[in-house]
């Protein structure tokens, strides 16, 4: 088989047979398709969509396209359950939702991704504290999840490496907002794996994705079906994705307020309802509650109890990192040489929050191409939520930069996405939706 005449028939049109996407994903697992290759069908798909079929073979071909972990043999006394989000601006769930949903029971695998498009990565953000293990052979992996009850890493190369290949190509090629692709790329690696259930966290507004919520119910849609023909139980929440989630934006600057959270010390509106309602959901849809209500209390008492914080901290520990993260972050996570705080007047009405990820690029924490390495520490704390009013005493946000001049052109950028006006905006709610399928 020629690749040229699968790139030619998804150009034109046309539905590509199982055959022809078992191509496509054994080139992109041994590398043997070449990048350009790739990147053309990945923008035929995007122009020309893909069918629910089409998504489905794609799916599991990818995820069987490495190993495909199965946890039945560890003797596991709870679920085996995931969160997975379709991608945000600030967005530190995993941090604190993989330790909150340990200390209720669960097992929380997560196999996360790098950053993609304008959105930042779980894999590079946990890279910023010094000696943890992204990647660990999977014997680690899995006596972490055993003792811990939670691992957070990046994709190893033999965890859906058709994905990790497809994903990176689709990360620099204006190829990522595609229902069809983004169902894929992340049920390939929650089937591999071996979840028992998953709960999708599908972000809606400027910093996502899917701009509109009819687009996000879509994705939302294809995921569920996608994931219940895989065996896969699956719940997805449909949240908010206007501004930045928290109160930071940046690699080792989402960890530091992660640890915050975790320490009971700050814990954000929005940020904080978008962890509970998740963790929450994930005790649900495993059936370890059955009222959400509860299921909240559960999720809340584990960090004002500590147990989440101790949760995270024997994670790092485990996966190579210092065993004192969370008593002393700042001594081991890196900080920008240049902080410069931005100051605005009025009532923040609006963020282009896409905008506020691309500043990021621009700083250094976020790639530009394939493979490029990142400056872990810079990107922006104490970001003002929408309808705050801000003065001498209340900034819009501070920068982290490298040098004076990325930090002026990353004030620049970031005024340039904010509306402010005299009077506070309609409040939105951060949870739209729950959809169980
Ligand atoms: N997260 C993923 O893992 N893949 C996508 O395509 C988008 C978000």
């Amino acid at each position: 088989m020629l690749f040229t005449d699968v790139i030619r028939a998804k150009r034109d049109g046309e539905t590509l047979s199982d055959e022809q996407i078992r191509f496509l994903v054994d080139g992109l697992a041994d590398e043997s398709l070449p990048a350009e290759q790739v990147s053309a069908l990945a923008m035929a798909v995007f122009l020309n969509g893909m069918s629910f079929d089409e998504a489905g073979t794609l799916t599991l071909e990818m995820a069987n396209s490495g190993t495909v972990l199965d946890w039945s043999k560890e003797g596991l006394d709870g679920p085996v359950v995931d969160k997975h989000s379709t991608g945000g601006v600030g967005d530190k769930v995993s941090f604190l939702l993989a330790p909150i949903a340990a200390a209720c029971g669960c097992y929380v695998p997560m196999i996360s991704g790098r950053g993609l498009g304008h959105t930042g990565g779980t894999t590079d953000k946990v890279e910023s504290i010094p000696g943890y293990q992204s990647t660990p052979d999977f014997d680690t992996f899995r006596r972490v999840v055993k003792s811990v009850g939670c691992a957070v890493i990046g994709q190893t190369s033999d965890l859906a490496p058709a994905d990790r290949r497809f994903y990176a190509i689709r990360d620099v090629t204006g190829t990522v907002e595609s229902v069809p692709l983004i169902t894929a790329s992340i049920l390939s690696k929650k089937i591999a794996a071996g979840l028992e259930a998953l709960v999708m966290d599908v972000k809606v507004g400027s910093g996502a994705f899917m701009p509109t919520p009819e687009k996000a119910v879509e994705l939302a849609e294809s995921i569920i079906l996608t994931a219940r023909n895989a065996g896969l139980k699956t719940h997805a929440l449909i949240t908010d994705m206007n501004e930045v989630l928290g109160r930071s934006a940046g690699n080792a600057l989402e960890i530091a307020e992660s640890i915050r959270y975790l320490r009971n010390e700050e814990r954000e509106s929005r940020l904080d309802e978008v962890v509970m309602a998740l963790t929450a959901e994930m005790l649900v849809a495993t059936g370890l509650e059955d009222d959400r209500e509860k299921a909240w209390e559960r999720c809340d008492e584990a960090v004002t109890s500590g147990r989440a914080a101790d949760h995270f901290q024997r994670m790092c520990a485990e996966l190579g990192g210092p065993d004192d993260i969370v008593d002393d972050a700042a001594k081991h996570l890196p900080a920008a040489a240049v902080v410069h705080t931005v100051a605005a007047r009025g009532v923040l009405e609006s963020i282009d929050t896409r905008a506020v990820g691309n500043a990021i690029i621009e700083l250094g924490g976020g790639r530009r191409k394939v493979g490029e390495t990142l400056d872990l520490s810079v990107g922006f704390s104490d970001v003002a939520s929408i309808g705050t009013s801000l003065d001498d005493a209340t900034p819009l946000a501070v920068v982290h930069a490298a040098s004076d001049e990325d930090a002026k052109r990353a004030e620049q950028n970031l005024l340039a996405a904010c509306t402010f006006s005299d009077t506070p905006p309609v409040e939105r709610s951060v949870i739209n939706e729950i959809l169980t399928g």
